[in-house]
Parts: structure tokens; C-alpha cells; sequence
């Protein structure tokens, strides 16, 4: 079965983000979010497109509810632009993907994803955006990986 697997960088207060950015720069993340998610496509929100762009090596499947929204593309983007979460799933069908926020489509996806992979930083920074919480009654820590300066957190969803 391909997984589906939301990936995110949560602080200690679940602060995922503030006025539409980031808030720390942690280089080493950047690099385990590239290598986790190249060759794979990614779902993500209209504000983290927008925030982020399209990115190298990886379709980009962009939400938006408005039906005339054109994303802004230089030559050699790869993004679909859908106007539902289902549309999306639909799009990404069979294929190993991943949910890349932001904190809007995180919720929105709670109950499809197989697996969160999170990487936990150790901040408790303001912030308007926030990961949804993750119950232990449906999600189980299969895996725990200190790296530098945050540790990456693997949970799958448990057996109904
Ligand atoms: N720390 C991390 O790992 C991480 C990762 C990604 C993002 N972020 C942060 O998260 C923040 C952005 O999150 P956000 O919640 O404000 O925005 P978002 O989830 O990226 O995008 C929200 C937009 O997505 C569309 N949308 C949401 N739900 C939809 C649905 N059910 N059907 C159709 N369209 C839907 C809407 O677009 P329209 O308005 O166009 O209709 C909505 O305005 C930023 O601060 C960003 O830096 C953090």
C-alpha cells in the first residue's frame, strides 16, 4: 500500500509558522525535508505554495478554493492546481506522497494520512500556524532520530 505521510517541523508549542513564513532557519532540516521528499509529489496550501514556490524534482499539488487562481510558474514548474482536498488525493492515488502544509491542509489531512513524520524543535516561538495535536489513541511513535539540532519523529497511524 503507498503511504501517505504528512511531514512537518513543529516547535515545542506546536507553532508551525507566523504571518504566513517560517520562523527559525534550520538549514539541517532543509536538507532531511529535500532528500525525504524528492521524486515524490507533494500536497501543500495555497499560502505555503506561495511561501515556498515550486520546488526542483518534486510536482507540487496546490490547493486553493478559488477557481480562478493561476499560480505564479517560471519554465519547468511542475504544479496541478485542484480545488479540494479529495482532488488532491485523487491526483497522488497509488503514489508514496506527502502532505507539506501548511497548518490549514495539516488538519485537513489528519484523517487520510498513513504516517507524520515530524521533526520537533526545540523553540517555543509565537506564531498564527500550528500543527494539528497528534492523539495516541490513533497514532503510534514507530521512530525516534536525534539529528542536530532536532529530532525527527516517525508516527503511524494505528489499527482501527
Ligand atoms: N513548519 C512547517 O513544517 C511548515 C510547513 C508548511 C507551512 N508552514 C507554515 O504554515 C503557514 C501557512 O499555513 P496556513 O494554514 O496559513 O495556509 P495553508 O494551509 O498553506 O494554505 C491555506 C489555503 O489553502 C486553501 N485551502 C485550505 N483548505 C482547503 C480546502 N479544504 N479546500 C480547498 N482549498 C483549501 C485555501 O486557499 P485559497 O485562500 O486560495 O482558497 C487556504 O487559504 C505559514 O506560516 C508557513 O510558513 C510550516
Amino acid at each position: 500500500m503507498s503511504h501517505l505521510t504528512s511531514i512537518a517541523a513543529v516547535a515545542r508549542n506546536g507553532v508551525i509558522g507566523a504571518d504566513g513564513d517560517m520562523v527559525w532557519n534550520i538549514p539541517e532540516d532543509f536538507k532531511h525535508f529535500k532528500r525525504t521528499t524528492m521524486g515524490h509529489p507533494m500536497i501543500m496550501g495555497r499560502t505555503t505554495f506561495e511561501g515556498m514556490g515550486a520546488l526542483p524534482g518534486r510536482r507540487s499539488i496546490v490547493v486553493t478554493r478559488s477557481p480562478e487562481y493561476v499560480p505564479n510558474l517560471t519554465k519547468g514548474d511542475d504544479v496541478v492546481v485542484v480545488h479540494s482536498l479529495d482532488e488532491a488525493l485523487e491526483e497522488v492515488a497509488g503514489e508514496d506522497a506527502f502532505v507539506v502544509g501548511g497548518a490549514q491542509i495539516y488538519e485537513a489531512a489528519m484523517d487520510e494520512v498513513t504516517h507524520l513524520l515530524i521533526s520537533e524543535i526545540p523553540l517555543e516561538p509565537e506564531g498564527d500556524a500550528h500543527f494539528p495535536t497528534i492523539d495516541p489513541k490513533h497514532w503510534r511513535e514507530s521512530d525516534r532520530d536525534p539529528r542536530d539540532g532536532f529530532t525527527v519523529v516517525t508516527y503511524e497511524r494505528r489499527e482501527a
